[in-house]
This record gives structure tokens, C-alpha cells and sequence, in this order.
């Protein structure tokens, strides 16, 4: 049945296609029944819900961030046997993000590029509608710097920390994205001066709220880079780490490389990043006991499988979502051996 579906939404630009879809859901949803329908297929009834970051959760997989970055579809998402939803990422000023087109399909790579510059309605207008959202599952927000490249040093700090003010009440878990490749100055947040100086500022804004925050970490950092990460975050009372984010690498890829230059750049995700994904989550593993959601490429229950076995305590998707529609998150946790 995907299949179908999705041939006809590749009919579409990556970007309007995504839009069709989530309008026809929110169709299909608003016909009475077909809410608890769908949660009847795609929800598997009688796991044993787990227990992580103060959260409970019914299933191990979640909608990795960037999907719905303003938290405009989590009922309807949240129908599709996703076991958590990350929105985001908000920043603190709304922005349009970059110019279109910034979606580009990949595929005899299964995979997308983006550079879509983190677009979203601001943390405010976020904020507003979290609090009024019906809650299935444990809602993780993602909060990024503001795509503007005059917002460095200490107001990038400033910047992070409004946002955290404004969603840390909405939030069941806050994660940080300091590892966004389209950032707009070109740099992430990875460098051990700037996340020394930022996290401290995130725990302090926290305070003593029980909402625990993740660090969003990068394929593309050296094990050096990693281990100062993991430091600074251990340092500063960080709960876990999401990893990871797009890549910047493009070595191996079936698609011509005239392709690939005629998109530019932009960040890397899908089954092309799996591997880079599960060494990074597997060097994590090594040098801390928190909880890891590991994310990246999984377009089948081995991927899944690869990352628990890695030391992941859950696992989400975005890319391999639009390749294989919601029946993958039914069959991975049907299968997923924890
Ligand atoms: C179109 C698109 C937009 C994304 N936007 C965000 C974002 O705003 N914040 C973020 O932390 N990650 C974002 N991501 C990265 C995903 O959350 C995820 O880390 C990455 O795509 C790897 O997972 P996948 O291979 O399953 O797609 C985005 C990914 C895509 C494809």
C-alpha cells in the first residue's frame, strides 16, 4: 500500500510532497474512528513499556527531529505507532530557513540531502501549542540556534538559552542540537570552547525542573571532538545523547556525482549514514554509561537492531520513514530484541 502512496508523493517535489502527506493524513484523521483505527494497526498492543528519562515509553522508536518542526502534527504522527516524537528544531527567533529547493531525494541511496536552514515558527509560537497538545507519548523538543550568522559567542548562548526558557514547561525531554550542518554561520556547536560555555548556561536555565536534556552530536567528529563532547556534557549534568545528525560526507554514494553537485550542500541522512551512525553510537558507548537514541539510516529492523546491540536504549527515524512509510516502525517493533 505504501508503495503506492509513495509513488505518487515522488511525483512531487521533496518538499511539497512532504506537506501533501501530512494534509492527507490530517484528512484522513478527522474522519471519526479512523484515529483509533490506524492506532490499532500500527501500534503493537502488549509490549512491556520501558521506563528512561523519566518518560514511559510504549515502544523504543521515535520520529527523529526536523519532520515536524513546529509541533503541528503530533496527534496525527503519533497514530502511526511512533513510541515518542521529537519536534523541532525551534529556535529562539522564527526563521523561513533557507531557499528552496533545500529537499532533495537520493534515490538509488535511499537517502535525502537537506540543507533546509531551520525553519520553523520560533520557540514562542511553539511553546503556545505544546501546551495545549493531547499527549500519546513522551514529546522530546529540539532547540537549535537561530539561523542567523550575526548570533555568535555570547548572544549564541543567549539564544539557546530563551529558547530552553521557553520550552523547558512543555517539554517531556529537551535536546540540544549543536551538531546542525545548515547552522547558517556554517559552524556547529561542537567545538569544546563554545559547548563549554553553552551547557553550563543550559543546566542553569533548567534549574531544578525534572526535564532532562540530551546532546545532539555529529557523524562527522573525530574521536577526539567526541570525547570532549562527552565531557563537557557529562560535566554538565547532560541526561543522555541523540546520536546523530546529518553528515556532511558524501564518499560512496550510488548517485553521479554530477547529481550530487548540482544539489550543493547540505546534510547527508538515510541508509548511506547508517554506518557512520553506528560507530559513532558504538564509541559513545564506550565512554559513558547514559542513555543513547541512536538515529540514522535505519531502513530496516537490522539497522534498529545494530544500534541496541551498540548499547542504544532507542532508536528513531525520519529518512527511512519516507522510504518505507509507517509499516517500518510496525515491524521494528515487532522485532527489535532489546
Ligand atoms: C529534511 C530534514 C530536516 C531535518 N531537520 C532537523 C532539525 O531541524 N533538527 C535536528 O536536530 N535534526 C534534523 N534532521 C536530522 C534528523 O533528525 C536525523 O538526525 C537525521 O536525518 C538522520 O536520521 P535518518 O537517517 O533516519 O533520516 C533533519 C533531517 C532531515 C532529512
Amino acid at each position: 500500500m505504501y508503495r503506492l502512496i509513495r509513488r505518487i508523493l515522488f511525483f512531487l517535489k521533496p518538499e511539497n510532497a512532504h506537506h501533501f502527506a501530512l494534509a492527507c493524513l490530517h484528512f484522513v484523521c478527522s474522519i471519526p474512528g479512523v484515529k483509533s483505527l490506524l492506532r490499532r494497526i500500527y501500534h503493537r498492543r502488549n509490549q512491556t513499556p520501558r521506563t528512561l528519562l523519566g518518560q514511559t515509553f510504549l515502544n523504543p522508536i521515535g520520529l527523529a527531529a526536523g519532520f515536524d518542526k513546529n509541533g503541528e502534527h503530533i496527534d496525527v504522527l503519533s497514530c502511526l505507532g511512533f513510541g515518542f516524537i521529537e519536534i523541532g528544531s525551534a529556535t529562539a527567533r522564527p526563521a523561513s530557513g533557507n531557499p528552496q529547493p533545500r529537499l532533495f531525494r537520493l534515490k538509488n541511496d535511499r537517502a535525502l540531502i537537506n540543507r533546509m536552514g531551520l525553519n520553523n515558527q520560533g520557540a514562542l509560537a511553539i511553546s503556545q501549542r505544546l501546551s495545549k497538545v493531547d499527549r500519546r507519548c513522551p514529546i522530546f523538543v529540539n532547540i537549535a540556534k537561530s539561523h542567523d550568522s550575526t548570533i555568535i559567542d555570547d548572544l549564541a548562548i543567549d539564544d539557546y538559552c530563551e529558547s530552553v526558557k521557553l520550552l523547558v514547561d512543555v517539554a517531556d525531554v529537551l535536546v540540544i542540537n549543536v551538531s546542525c550542518p545548515n547552522s547558517g554561520d556554517g559552524r556547529t556547536f561542537e567545538d569544546p570552547d563554545a559547548l563549554g560555555q553553552l551547557l553550563p548556561e543550559i543546566r542553569r536555565v533548567i534549574g531544578d525542573k525534572p526535564v532532562p536534556y540530551l546532546v545532539k552530536v555529529s557523524p562527522d567528529l573525530s574521536q577526539t571532538q567526541l570525547e570532549s563532547v562527552v565531557t563537557l556534557a557529562l560535566e554538565n549534568g547532560a541526561a543522555g545523547f541523540t546520536a546523530t545528525n546529518t553528515t556532511i560526507n558524501r564518499d560512496g554514494l550510488n548517485t553521479p556525482a554530477n547529481q550530487l553537485d548540482l544539489i550543493g550542500a547540505g546534510g547527508l541522512s538515510g541508509r548511506p549514514l547508517h554506518h557512520r551512525a553506528l560507530k559513532t553510537v558504538e564509541n559513545l558507548r564506550r565512554l559513558t554509561d547514559l542513555p543513547i537514541i541512536a538515529v540514522g539510516g535505519i531502513s530496516e529492523v537490522e539497522h534498529a537492531q545494530a544500534f541496541v546491540d551498540a548499547g542504544a536504549s532507542l532508536v528513531q527515524l525520519y529518512s527511512g520513514f519516507i522510504y518505507e512509510g509507517p509499516a517500518l516502525i510496525r515491524r521494528i517493533a515487532h522485532q527489535l530484541r532489546l
